[in-house]
């Protein structure tokens, strides 16, 4: 439950209250990249003070336009999409962006890729200066990267020595969280969670989209203009579940888990399998007023359950063994 003191002001309560690093959240329940815009969209439907942290949706160094038409497509229990990283660049980011999100009382995590080591540290270095500097990084690693030459691996996160030099070149630059975000489409996500954690990471967000590809069978071609797409919603969480569970038995940093949440038994069970935090994303999509009911039924759920502190359920499954 959130007390209103301080007139407006909404205060942490400690019940909800977790920590990344130094810094204190004032929940567990925060909101994924790319599925809630950049905080603004949304204050119609979410009280945005009552968010545990906004994750922007992914910035690069230069404007990009993204993939050709049609981006998005519905599938069973879940959504493909090939948006391909469309944005303005950084620049127009912090001029446009980051001065609302920043009047927002919560935490600002900003999201970044890049094509090559040198973009993702520029893109940092901007970001992070000034006065509007935000609370941390999201380096989202399922992207190519080009800096030493064509590589075995499709993308960043595939990659485990890649993985770890982008995380410690952008911890060098700043004090502020550096949340590496893994993609699923590993065959071991662990190790990738593992290599992030060498490089200095203060806590992995997984897991980004599952590869996937919609057909038209009438029209004998694939929905998306893309081809293939990034597969997200309640058809992932198994998936994502197992993911987290994978990367608790091997890291000792806190693990953000994302994936098909969609209410607030979906939280718990992310937070038994060891996450500390977690995103919402495509229930954003579904419906633009999740957020406050998923983060309700979390509170009933602790309730219920008898459970002092959010905290007390990272990692507490049961298993036989
Ligand atoms: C339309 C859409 C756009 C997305 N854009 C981004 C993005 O810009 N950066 C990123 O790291 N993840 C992006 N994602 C992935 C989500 O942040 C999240 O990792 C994924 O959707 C799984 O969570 P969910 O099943 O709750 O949606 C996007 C997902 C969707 C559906």
């Amino acid at each position: 439950m959130h007390k209103k003191l301080c007139g407006e002001k909404i205060m942490a309560d400690k019940k909800m209250e977790i920590k990344i690093g130094e810094a204190v959240f004032k929940n567990p329940i925060w909101v994924a990249s790319g599925t809630f815009g950049n905080g603004e969209e949304f204050r119609d439907f979410v009280d945005l003070e009552k968010v545990g942290a906004i994750i922007t949706k992914t910035v690069t160094l230069n404007a990009r336009e993204g993939n050709p038409p049609p981006r998005i497509v519905e599938t069973s229990s879940g959504l493909l999409n090939s948006i391909g990283l469309e944005n303005g660049g950084v620049e127009f980011f912090i001029k446009e962006h980051l001065p609302l999100l920043k009047k927002i009382d919560t935490r600002v995590i900003v999201s970044i890729a890049g094509q090559d080591d040198e973009d993702f540290v520029k893109c940092t270095l901007k970001i992070m200066e000034g006065a509007l500097a935000p609370d941390g990084i999201e380096v989202n690693l399922s992207c190519p990267n080009v800096s030493h030459g064509k590589t075995k691996y499709r993308l960043l996160a595939q990659d485990p020595k890649g993985t770890e030099r982008i995380i410690r070149k952008i911890k060098k630059e700043t004090d502020k969280i550096i949340i590496a975000k893994l993609s699923p489409n590993v065959t071991d996500i662990a190790e990738i969670a593992y290599a992030a954690e060498q490089g200095g990471a203060d806590a992995v967000s997984l897991v980004n989209t599952y590869l996937g590809l919609a057909v038209d069978a009438n029209e004998r071609k694939p929905i998306l203009g893309n081809v293939a797409g990034g597969l997200s919603g309640p058809a992932i969480k198994p998936l994502a579940l197992r993911a987290v569970w994978d990367a608790y038995k091997k890291i000792k940093i806190p693990i953000i888990g994302i994936g098909g949440i969609m209410n607030g038994t979906d939280v718990a069970e992310f937070m038994l399998c060891g996450a500390r935090a977690v995103q919402i994303g495509t229930a954003n999509l579904a419906s633009p007023d999740a957020y406050e009911r998923i983060l309700g039924e979390f509170e009933d759920y602790l309730d219920k359950q008898k459970i002092e502190k959010a905290e007390n359920l990272t990692g507490a499954l049961k298993v036989k063994g």
